[in-house]
């Protein structure tokens, strides 16, 4: 903690290193000591999720998002919002008979004002779509190109005999344009994605989407960030450097980057393994710290017994004891050397 504050001192800027909670899941004194004395930063795993969130149609339930962002702040820590459009984990009255036209003007306007608006405008920064590009795309594509790709629900729609793709962008700029009208004035608006961050097509439909938001939906780029989920493997992962180059680019154009959903899995149990996981998490954390556009971290799951992929994926800083693994001793070190 007190050196994510020397961090923030020497950034200029508030460095929000954090991790993902819920009020109903297990280990919950570890949550509360991690998180008042490693992490300065809460995002909540499920609880701000459309299901969550609006399980009637036109009633907001933020109970639980609350309570998630009640928990930061009792923590001494800020709070980001995941996430406002996502195709999954969606209440069970959508994606059901909603016709384009309505989703457009009415269900996602409805459901990202009253989120937004009503966890109120200290949240650091909203994902306001998830995953929305596809994972078949190819170099030079489109933005809404990029989109038709992801071939799910609203991308493509069905009618049982044919699917029909959709034809404009006009669901994600109806996300962004309540956003911006309802987010306070500091809350960056972001789209965040999987296997993303390198030279890639997928980063460069993610680009391209975010220059479409911006030309299209008149959403300043100051406002926009790109969030970069990061569920990697120690033997898939983004370089360092190319990383950087990403952060650049959208430094140029005045955006924002984060990681917002770092997670390492290991092929198997080793020591090996585990020092290679060390090592990915520090590059990964070096590329934000030294990025003079990327100051919020998260790591997916605060411990190995409560991550969403398993605890044999032995993905994330804690082991299934609550004890720090040799990637938490590098990110400190990592912390330690840039303040
Ligand atoms: C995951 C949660 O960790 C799980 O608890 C839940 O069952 C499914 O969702 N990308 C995202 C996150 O944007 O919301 C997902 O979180 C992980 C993948």
């Amino acid at each position: 903690r007190s050196t994510l504050q020397s961090v923030s001192t020497r950034k200029g800027q508030p460095f929000m290193f954090g991790s993902t909670y819920d009020t109903y899941e297990s280990n919950q004194s570890f949550s509360s000591s991690v998180f008042s004395t490693f992490f300065n930063h809460v995002v909540a795993e499920n609880g701000c999720k459309w299901d969550a969130t609006e399980p009637s149609r036109g009633t907001p339930d933020l109970g639980e998002c609350q309570a998630v962002q009640s928990f930061a702040s009792k923590n001494g820590a800020s709070f980001r919002g995941h996430n406002t459009f996502w195709h999954s984990q969606t209440p069970s009255w959508l994606p059901g008979g909603i016709s384009a036209s309505d989703l457009v003007n009415n269900v996602i306007p409805q459901h990202v004002q009253q989120t937004i608006q009503g966890m109120g405008s200290s949240v650091t920064s909203w994902d306001v779509v998830n995953e929305i590009v596809g994972d078949g795309v190819s170099n030079g594509m489109s933005a809404l190109q990029c989109v038709q790709n992801k071939k799910v629900w609203p991308t493509q729609t069905s009618d049982g005999s044919s699917t029909t793709l959709v034809t404009d962008l006009s669901f994600v700029h109806a996300a962004f344009t309540t956003a911006l009208k309802y987010a306070g004035s500091n809350t960056r608006l972001a789209i965040n994605d999987y296997n993303t961050g390198g030279n890639d097509a997928k980063t460069a439909c993610v680009l391209a989407v975010l220059a479409d938001i911006n030309a299209n939906a008149g959403i300043p780029y100051n406002r926009l960030a790109v969030g970069f989920q990061s569920h990697i493997s120690a033997t898939g992962f983004t370089s360092k450097s190319a990383l950087s180059a990403t952060f650049a680019k959208l430094a140029q154009l005045g955006a924002t980057a984060m990681i917002t959903e770092l997670d390492i899995s290991l092929p198997s149990a080793s020591s090996g393994y585990e020092r290679l996981q060390a090592a990915i998490w520090g590059d990964y954390l070096d590329a934000c710290l030294y990025a003079s556009n990327c100051n919020e971290f998260i790591n997916w799951d605060p411990r190995d017994d409560m991550s969403w992929l398993g605890t044999s994926a032995a993905g994330t800083l804690f082991d299934s004891s609550g004890n720090p693994k040799i990637a938490a001793y590098e990110v400190q070190a990592r912390l330690q050397r840039f303040a």
